[in-house]
């Protein structure tokens, strides 16, 4: 071995120095794929064995000592060494101090280029397989509910006004709407997750006869990729990943921005649990959304993590370029980030309660079914245009008076126009008004009793192809 006692270090006489090894140096966060790269070794290893360039003794000396390394790893018995710079080169220093020869013959026709490639696509598989389940679990909390307030009345509001009258029920189901389309996001992003690098080896494939497509079924993925140069370059699947995540990091956020002024006590349309909230140092009286807004808080790493993803990758010729070592904390922290989030929010999820009376009220202020006042004069073949101008001026009488617009006499009402009738009175209630958008995507409790139904079938049927 050469003088340093590195893995690359024969053309070399000076020793690295110090700082140099602590710049360098990637195990101190790497060595979280320790398990990855094994497997990752084990399967190449079994491949070069069968196409004869292995003997079946070395090939039972490296899986042996892998898997001693792996125990080893578990129960931090490892002595990881920021002088073999990555979790790599530290595993393979180990395993040919274990096996001797055969240890050595291990990186025959692999490069830690499409090796590190590998490891972070058998991580972010697995990773993103949890992050689905969790995703899932989420929606299910969330569905759930919404079956239960299907007939909850609430305001609904365009900017930050209350607007129209919908269903608490309905509300949620927005959420699940959006939460459907990041696991589909998750899901499809999979597909170019599984792809196998391996026999890329540094740049320009190989000389050695390797069997890439029994490496690639050894580790369970899809295919092969198909250019070497790409193979070792490629960080979309990451970038991908991290844009699905930072998404769905912002719709948590949004959603979260809600729980916020639902509970403040201006709206009061919802209380939280004890278990999520915390209280103030100095102000007795308080209970903040804490959780709420450290789950708005976290999106703010996930959208970072993503554009230093896409900064690293913007200025790189092919083919493998040591910046690559810096995509792999932006990813950890998103993966890590993102399974916090998802549990804390099923985790919070059962224990909102809906102030259903508050609701109701704050829904019945604002003139929030003047548009269905409008629209019934359209029914009585009134020109919409025309209609809304009316509604707009029985509005003004209305507030003149500081009645509601259901308070207004009949009288005052055909004083506007001609076309009302007693019936007015029924379309004008929170219930009429929400009842009658009973259609597809609607906010009628009988429409929203039926999507939660059907989504949670959806969500069944996705647990049943996962299992
Ligand atoms: N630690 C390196 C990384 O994360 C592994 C690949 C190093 N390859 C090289 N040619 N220096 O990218």
């Amino acid at each position: 071995m050469n003088e340093q006692n590195k893995l690359w270090g024969g053309r070399f006489s000076a020793a690295s120095s110090d700082l140099m090894e602590r710049f360098s140096q990637s195990v101190s966060f790497d060595r979280k794929l320790y398990r990855q790269d094994i497997a990752g070794s084990v399967a190449h290893a079994r491949m070069l064995e069968k196409q004869g360039i292995l003997a079946a003794a070395e090939f039972q000396q490296i899986e042996r000592g892998l898997a001693e390394l792996r125990d080893e790893i578990e129960s931090g018995r490892f002595d990881w060494s920021v002088s073999h710079e990555d979790v790599h080169m530290n595993i393979e220093a180990a395993l040919t101090k274990k096996v001797g020869d055969a240890g050595k013959k291990l990186h025959t026709g692999r490069s830690r280029n499409d090796q590190v490639a590998t490891d972070m696509r058998l991580y972010l598989r697995e990773e993103v397989d949890g992050i689905c389940a969790g995703i899932t679990r989420v929606q299910n909390e969330i569905v759930k509910r919404a079956g239960r307030e299907s007939g909850t009345v609430m305001p609904g509001f365009t900017h930050m006004q209350a607007a129209q009258p919908v269903t608490f029920g309905h509300h949620l189901l927005a959420w699940n709407e959006m939460l459907e389309r990041d696991h589909e996001r998750f899901r499809d992003c999979r597909r170019r997750i599984n792809v196998c690098p391996l026999g890329c080896a540094a740049l320009a494939g190989t000389g050695f006869p390797l069997d890439r497509e029994m490496t690639a079924r050894e580790l369970g993925f899809e295919g092969v990729s198909a250019n070497s140069l790409d193979a070792v370059s490629d960080r979309d699947f990451m970038m991908e990943f991290a844009a699905a995540a930072a998404m769905m990091m912002v719709h948590f956020s949004r959603m979260a921005e809600e729980l916020v002024l639902w509970s403040s006590p201006a709206f009061d349309f919802i209380e939280l649990s004890d278990e999520f909230c915390t209280g103030s140092s100095i102000m007795p009286q308080k209970k903040n959304p804490d959780v709420a807004e450290l789950l708005r808080g976290k999106s703010g790493r996930a959208i970072g993590n993503l554009v230093a993803l896409l900064t690293l990758m913007k200025g790189q010729p092919l083919a493998y370029n040591r910046d690559n070592q810096e995509d792999k904390e932006p990813v950890f922290d998103t993966v890590e980030t993102l399974k916090l989030c998802l549990a804390v929010f099923a985790a919070m999820m059962p224990g909102i309660t809906a102030k259903r009376e508050n609701m109701r009220t704050a829904a019945a202020a604002g003139f929030s079914t003047a548009t269905d006042l409008a629209d019934y004069l359209v029914r009585r073949q009134v020109p919409f245009r025309d209609a809304h101008e009316i509604v707009g001026k029985l509005v003004a009488c209305a507030l003149e008076q500081g009645v509601a617009l259901h308070e207004l006499s009949l009288g005052q009402f055909r004083g506007f126009c001609r076309d009302i009738g007693e019936d007015v009175y029924d379309l004008l209630t929170l219930d009429g008004s929400v009842a009658s958008r009973n259609h597809v995507g609607g906010t009628a409790p009988d429409s929203v009793r039926q999507a939660a139904e059907e989504a949670a079938l959806r969500l069944r049927a996705r647990t049943a192809d996962a299992g």
